[in-house]
Order: structure tokens, then sequence, then C-alpha cells
């Protein structure tokens, strides 16, 4: 069975990067594995995307009533088709135009379907915390089986359990490795202090603090509405520290700007962010403008201005950190059906 690659609208520049790595990387299996199946997997693999690999053609166009019209241009069937598509701004249209891909490669008689979905959208409202709400994630989950995925791979979910919404295998990565071995290898931060906004990210902080070596803070935030959030305390010791504040979305900025302001406050010397998921919406160059931290860190999972654009790029003082090569090792270990959890023991490959 063959391997192609599609992308859509969103993750066309992320696509491009994990191809990119296809001519390259060798497999992550190790002792023997010129004589084992795995390596033939793997040239089997390599043969089917070509020595210079390409995207697949994949159409995406619209009706004169602004209707999504997509079409497949080349033959799938019977291949394992991967389809990198992120659900981020503008959130409806990209996740439309997901579940319609997937319905064309299943009508088209692939083989396993795979959505890559770097950036997973709707997964604010994973529970019924108040009366009359939605649960917006677990509907998504439901949507995206119904249209034909076999398989969802992701990248630091809002919730890990939104995994169990989907009755199909969701292989879910973390990026903290990646934004890690970027920080070692360009940042010589001394003294350093992991800081959490929030308790939902106190996991992802230890995560950060193991691979950094360092202590952790904890910032009680309370939210006021879907721009404006309240720090209401710390927990743990920022005083004459330099601290990284880790979360896994930057949306419009207002958690990490009240945060970084309580971090000043509290006595912390310089204070650098590192957020998986930079959506950057709403007024964040408002809120962004006059803060005091040092630099922001976020992957190219969300297809923001920023990852086109370098004076914005430094205006705000952001650097992107690639997740193209752990998307890359994921889907050959996929598609030759070996372990994906060993890519985020083997962290130091990125
Ligand atoms: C919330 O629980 C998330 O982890 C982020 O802290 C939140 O989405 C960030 O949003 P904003 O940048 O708008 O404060």
């Amino acid at each position: 069975m063959g391997l192609k690659i599609f992308s859509g609208t969103s993750s066309k520049t992320l696509s491009q990067e994990v191809l990119k790595h296809f001519s390259n990387i060798s497999p992550l299996l190790n002792d023997g594995i010129k004589n084992n199946i795995d390596y033939l997997y793997s040239k089997n693999m390599l043969s089917n995307l070509g020595t210079s690999p390409k995207l697949g053609d994949i159409q995406i166009s619209r009706f004169p009533d602004d209707e999504l019209n997509i079409k497949i241009n080349e033959n799938v069937r019977g291949v394992s088709a991967f389809i990198i598509q992120s659900t981020c701004p503008p959130v409806n249209e990209s996740l439309m135009e997901l579940l319609l891909s997937v319905d064309a490669f299943k009508r088209s008689s692939s083989g396993e379907i795979t959505a890559i979905i770097p950036y997973f959208g709707y997964a604010r409202k994973d529970r019924k915390d108040e009366g009359r709400v939605p649960i917006s994630s677990k509907l998504v989950a439901n949507l995206l089986v119904t249209s034909g995925v076999g398989r969802i791979l992701t990248i630091d979910l809002h919730a890990e359990q939104i995994q169990g919404f989907f009755d199909i295998p969701v292989d879910h990565l973390y990026a903290y490795p990646v934004i890690t071995n970027h920080l070692k290898r360009n940042l010589d931060i001394e003294n350093l202090v992991v800081v959490t906004p929030d308790l939902g990210s106190s996991k992802l902080a230890r995560n950060y603090a193991n691979r950094l070596n360092t202590d952790i803070a904890i910032i009680d935030k309370k939210r006021i509405n879907g721009e404006e959030t309240k720090v209401q305390n710390l927990i743990g010791d920022v005083k004459g520290k330099n601290a990284l504040i880790v979360d896994d979305i930057l949306s419009t900025g207002g958690s990490v700007v009240s945060a970084t302001e309580f971090l000043k406050k509290s006595g912390a010397k310089k204070v650098y962010i590192a957020c998986t998921h930079g959506v950057f919406c709403g007024n964040y160059q408002e809120k962004l403008k006059n803060a005091d931290y040092e630099k922001i860190f976020v992957t190219d999972t969300v297809n923001s201005d920023f990852i086109s654009d370098p004076s914005l790029r430094s205006s705000f003082r952001v650097e992107i950190v690639s997740v193209s090569k752990l998307l890359a090792y994921a889907i050959q270990h996929i598609y030759m059906r070996d372990s994906v959890s060993s890519i985020i023991s083997s962290e130091d490959i990125f």
C-alpha cells in the first residue's frame, strides 16, 4: 500500500516543511534495520513519495454561493492517505474543509485515512460545566469519525481526555521536547523557573521543568470572559529568577500578558513565553505591544501571520519552532506500523 500526504488550506506551509524531511529522515528503528521488514516498509514509503516528495493533488475551491468544492486530482485507491489540516482560524472553514476532504478520500476507496490536526480547535468545551452548553469537542470528534477518518494525529490537545471522545486511534504528540531542545540550543538562561499561567497547564509545566531541570511556579488565573483573565495568586518562588511561562495556546495573549505583569511585580527578572499553538487572535497586538517579555516561542501548528511575516515576528519578538520533523517521524511510524510513543521517548532527535 502506498503513502500519500495531502495538505488542507490551513496547513500548507507546515505540510511543505513536513515533506522536506522525507528525503533525509532515516527510520528511528535501530539495530539490524536493514535486515528487517520495517526497512522494506521504509524503502517502500520513500519510493512512494519519490526523491523530491510532493504533496498530493487536492483542489479546494468554492461554488458561487461559497460552499466548498473539493476534488482529489489523483488516484488514491488503497493508499494510506494523510491529510494535514489544523482546525485553526477560520475555524469553521478549516473544520468543514477537513470533513469534506476526508469524505472525498473515503469515497475514492483510499486505505486508512489519517487526519493530522496539529492544532485541534473546538477543544475548550470538553465538558458540560454549566447548564445549556454543548460539549463541542465531542461533537467535532463525532463529525470526524462519521466523515471516515481512521486515525487522528494531533499535538498538545487542550485537554488530553479529548482522545477518549474518538472511538478510533488517536496519536497524541507533545511539542515540549521540540521547544525545550530549541531553548537549550539557542538560549543560555540561568536561574530559570518554569511558570504555568493557570492550574490547567501544570502538567505541561512539569514536563518543561523536567527537561530544563528547573523548579516550577503556578499562577492561579481566573477567566473573566473569552478575552479577559485576572491573576489571583502565585504559588512558588520567582523573585530574582528568570521565568519561562509555558502554555498550550496563546490565543488573545491575555493570559501570558497578565502572567508576565504579575511575575514582574513578584520580582522576576526576564520573562520568556513558550506556547505550543500561536493562534494570535482578537486584540493580541494591543495586549502584547507593551508587555515586558523578552521573547515568545510558538510552533508552526497554527498558520498565523507570524509564520509568513518576518517583520511581524520581529515586532513582537516571536520565534517559530517547527514541529515538522516530529510530524514527519510520526507519519513514518504510523505508516510502518511502528511505535509512535517511541518518538516521544527519543526526545533528542528534534
Ligand atoms: C486556557 O486554558 C489555555 O490553556 C490558554 O491559557 C488560553 O487559551 C489562552 O488564551 P488567551 O491567550 O486568550 O489568554
